[in-house]
């Protein structure tokens, strides 16, 4: 089996920013709470964006920063609980706005916050059995559009945004374990059959089964990789709630500043929340980018990266890949 490398990424955010003292205004809630339950200090909400438009531009700027031919993306993904529309899906609108060939796959992923996981098997799948040399994998949300914003127990929790990788079939690792569990009492959201459309959570089951799921992902994928946390460069968590992040980091004490957190600037993003951190790890954090063959991101060292997400259906993953 090939490895999977991320030759480039890109994020997009709406341009309006709520602190918690904004929503302080909308319910009755305040910034110590807030931060100290969640670690959330900030969300962006669309205004004039979407989750379209988002994930247009995310994908946009991860095509520029790959300087591939556009010809060469085999497939478009996306990972996202609040498309636009029911149907075209997110992913035929990239196609269009960017340009790509007709001749592709385009299509969509529901698995809530482990979207993105899950559309990284797909996308190995596909490059992995040389039927597409690279894909465009996007995790795009319009969160705000299914939030309750009179109950201060969800509402506070969830931000707007998107962030796109491409990828290609390497020499080097990918390993991913998935899982599904059928659950509606965990974490629903309705809006079949005229039925309101909001996120219902009870924040305590999530909050057990979230621990555990991550610890599940981490352990069983490096097992499954053969690899150990020493091998591995940066470990990206949903960012859900910095309680559940940190009570997994101190399962591995050694390692835990390659656990990146960025919960506090954009709240939980769902499906786009693993690949924003991703865009922040690969564009900002490495002075070791260079420009590469065909204008791609390369360095000498492909750095190792552990990503573990879990979400509604229930649903959790743990993968293995470069970047
Ligand atoms: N501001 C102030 N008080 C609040 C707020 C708020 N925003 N929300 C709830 N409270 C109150 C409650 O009413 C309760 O008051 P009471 O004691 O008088 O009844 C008190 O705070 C404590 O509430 P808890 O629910 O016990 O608070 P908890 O410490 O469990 O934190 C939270 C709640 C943050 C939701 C936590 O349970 C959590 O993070 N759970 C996991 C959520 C998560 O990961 N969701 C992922 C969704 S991803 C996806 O797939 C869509």
């Amino acid at each position: 089996m090939k490895g999977l490398r991320i030759v480039s990424t890109g994020r997009a955010l709406p341009k309006t920013a709520v602190s918690n003292e904004d929503m302080s205004k909308l319910v009755d809630t305040n910034d110590e709470w807030i931060t100290a339950r969640t670690g959330i200090k900030n969300r962006y909400k669309c205004q004039d964006e979407s989750c379209v438009s988002l994930a247009i531009k995310a994908a946009g700027i991860a095509l520029e920063r790959a300087g591939i031919d556009k010809n060469e993306i085999g497939a478009v993904i996306t990972a996202t609980s609040t498309p636009d529309y029911i149907f075209p899906s997110v992913s035929c609108m990239i196609q269009k706005e960017l340009g790509l060939s007709e001749e592709i796959a385009a299509f969509d992923v529901s698995a809530a916050c482990t979207g993105f996981l899950y559309g990284l098997r797909i996308a190995h799948g596909f490059v992995n059995s040389g039927m597409s040399k690279y894909i465009l994998l996007v995790g795009s949300e319009q969160l705000s559009r299914i939030i309750d914003y009179s109950d201060r127990s969800t509402c506070i929790l969830f931000g707007d945004g998107a962030a796109a990788v491409i990828v290609k079939a390497s020499d080097g690792i990918f390993a991913q374990k998935t899982w599904t569990r059928g659950d509606l009492d965990a974490l629903s959201c309705d809006g079949v059959n005229g039925k309101e459309c909001f996120v219902h959570m009870n924040g305590h089951k999530v909050f057990r089964f979230a621990v555990t799921a991550m610890e599940q992902g981490i352990k069983e994928v490096l097992e499954k990789a053969g690899l150990t946390l020493s091998d591995i460069d940066y470990v990206v968590c949903h960012q859900a709630n910095k309680r559940i992040i940190e009570h997994v980091k101190k399962k591995y004490q050694e390692h835990a500043h390659k656990f990146h957190v960025n919960i506090d600037e954009y709240g939980n993003t769902s499906a786009a929340s693993i690949p924003i951190v991703l865009d922040e790890i690969l564009n900002e954090k490495s002075d070791t980018a260079s420009a590469g063959k065909q204008g791609e991101v390369s360095i000498a060292q492909p750095r190792k990266i552990l990503c573990v997400g879990f979400g509604a259906g229930l649903t959790w993953s743990g993968a293995v890949l470069e970047g």
